[in-house]
């Protein structure tokens, strides 16, 4: 896991990924842009929306030159790396000075939040806050940076912005108490990243405390009171701090020191007396490839979120073409209005009593709303005839189940939809049609499917009938066990028709 702050100084440092180990990528990156601003004030200020330029332009009289070339010195003369210097040396009153100059300079070019940022953390600074610093420091330089990048990129002809000094992504750790061990670090790699330093594990902790955190731990492993190992072991051992790489420094060039660090969990070892070469080469790899890692997981996560969203606008879009289905055939049948829905809600009434889980819920109610589904290749004559069928004529309405199967044979993913339309009339002492399956050769959905069926049929008024009486209805579907029923299904509809003591379900 990695600190927000970190996650924040690293997305927006991109530009600068290369150029702090390679100054001519940067060239590269403010070279791309030339001649692709060339266009007149007017363009360029609104490519600066990210700015509230018109509060900018008022400040400069409305002269667009004037604020332009406020905008470019606002680049130029950045206070980044005076800021980061009092805030390693801990020097409230100059960092107090620096946010002071970023407050009143980013007023001046419309660049409001991070006004409003530095204004709070000038307080901060004047009230010698430090917890409040700490927490907001790395977010401030993040959106400071962002602001100057983007600026840089629209500005690319009026800003040397490669020429100003680098702008320090990461900070590392040294916690050793050789005061010339920390010297030679700090000036191989101070050129590069920032140093904090530490000459014990206490007063380590006492800066992690204080809401410090670095990106990479330089650990010297002998020392007295606490080593190298039980200060890993503390890091490791917190969750705010197990994330951030630690490398060993030691003296020691032997296998099984070595090895305790790996287990420890260490990323690597350096051996003493230290090779700024080697060392600054190290820790680039180190830093690069952990956080590109870190990086790496964070593109993972949002892709994976991608995916559940678009997988929950299809589950919806699948959901309103089979609504839509089940409208089409209740439309069919003036008789029978809203009949698939109610199908469906009594059915998935039943399968909650099974105990379904949500995904066969939902199976069922796709099955139950499409269950009749081959009432459409039935002629409306029939389907809508007030009289008594003929024979033949109920012939033909006995092949719905089978054109219902017929139509959605294709809907292999769902395999209930077709069984719910192709076994809804079997019966469970095997008398139904069209297969004349008994017992459990019918699919359990298709059992289910049946007996909600059958109860919405009866409470439902037909041209001929009105609607049977609850207590009809419930004679109906006892009497039904064993033959029509499944026994067990049948027996949960009956008890939910005994808890709806109003008689609210029906048409
Ligand atoms: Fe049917």
């Amino acid at each position: 896991m990695t600190n927000v702050a970190n996650k924040v100084i690293y997305n927006v440092g991109d530009l600068y990924e290369n150029s702090l180990h390679d100054g001519d990528n940067m060239e590269h990156d403010v070279r791309q842009f030339d001649g692709e601003n060339t266009g007149d004030t007017g363009e360029i200020i609104k490519k600066l929306s990210f700015l509230n330029t018109k509060e900018g332009l008022q400040q400069c009289m409305d002269d667009a030159d004037f604020y332009l070339d406020i905008v470019s010195t606002y680049v130029e003369d950045n206070v980044l790396n005076d800021m980061q210097t009092c805030y390693l040396g801990n020097d409230w009153a100059g960092y107090r000075v620096k946010v002071h100059a970023l407050k009143s300079s980013s007023a001046y070019i419309g660049a409001e939040e991070l006004r409003a940022k530095a204004k709070r953390m000038e307080d901060a600074a004047k009230q010698e806050d430090v917890e409040y610093i700490n927490m907001n420091h790395h977010p401030l330089v993040a959106m400071y940076e962002d602001i100057l990048r983007n600026i840089a990129a629209v500005l690319p002809k009026r800003i040397n912005f490669e020429g100003s000094s680098p702008i320090k992504q990461f900070t590392i750790s040294v916690v050793d108490d050789s005061r010339l061990n920390r010297q030679v670090v700090e000036e191989v790699l101070s050129s590069t990243y920032n140093i904090k330093e530490a000459a014990s594990g206490q007063e380590f902790f006492q800066q992690l405390e204080e809401g410090f955190l670095p990106d990479l731990v330089l650990l010297d492993v002998h020392m007295p009171r606490e080593t190298g190992h039980d200060i890993i072991g503390k890091l490791k051992d917190d969750e705010r701090y197990a994330h951030i790489p630690v490398v060993f420094m030691t003296h020691d060039n032997d296998l099984s020191t070595e090895l305790q660090g790996f287990k420890e969990g260490a990323v690597d070892f350096i051996t003493k007396p230290l090779n700024p070469s080697l060392l600054l080469a190290r820790i680039n790899r180190i830093l690069d490839l952990y956080y590109l890692q870190s990086k790496l997981q964070e593109e993972v996560q949002i892709r994976t979120q991608a995916i559940v969203e678009k997988t929950q606008q299809m589950t919806v879009m699948f959901e309103q073409i089979i609504q839509a289905l089940a409208n089409t055939i209740d439309a069919k049948d003036k008789y029978t209005k809203g009949h698939s829905d109610r199908v469906a809600k009594y059915s998935v009434m039943i399968g909650s009593q099974l105990g379904y889980t949500e995904m066969q819920l939902m199976h069922l109610k796709y099955a139950a709303l499409l269950h009749d589904i081959g009432k459409i290749g039935v002629p409306d004559g029939i389907i809508n005839k007030t009289g008594p069928l003929t024979d033949e004529e109920f012939e033909i309405i006995k092949t719905h189940p089978v054109i219902g199967g017929d139509i959605l044979k294709t809907i292999t993913s769902v395999e209930d939809i077709y069984n719910g339309a192709m076994y809804h009339h079997e019966h469970y002492d095997g008398t139904g049609y069209p297969k004349g399956l008994a017992g459990k050769e019918i699919p359990e959905m298709a059992r289910i499917i049946n007996v909600a069926d059958s109860y919405d049929a009866m409470t439902s008024r037909r041209s001929y009938r009105d609607r049977l009486e609850q207590h009809v209805v419930r004679g109906e579907i006892a009497r039904g066990l064993d033959t029509q029923f499944d026994p067990i299904i049948g027996s949960l509809m009956l008890q939910i028709i005994d808890e709806d003591t109003e008689f609210t379900l029906h048409e």
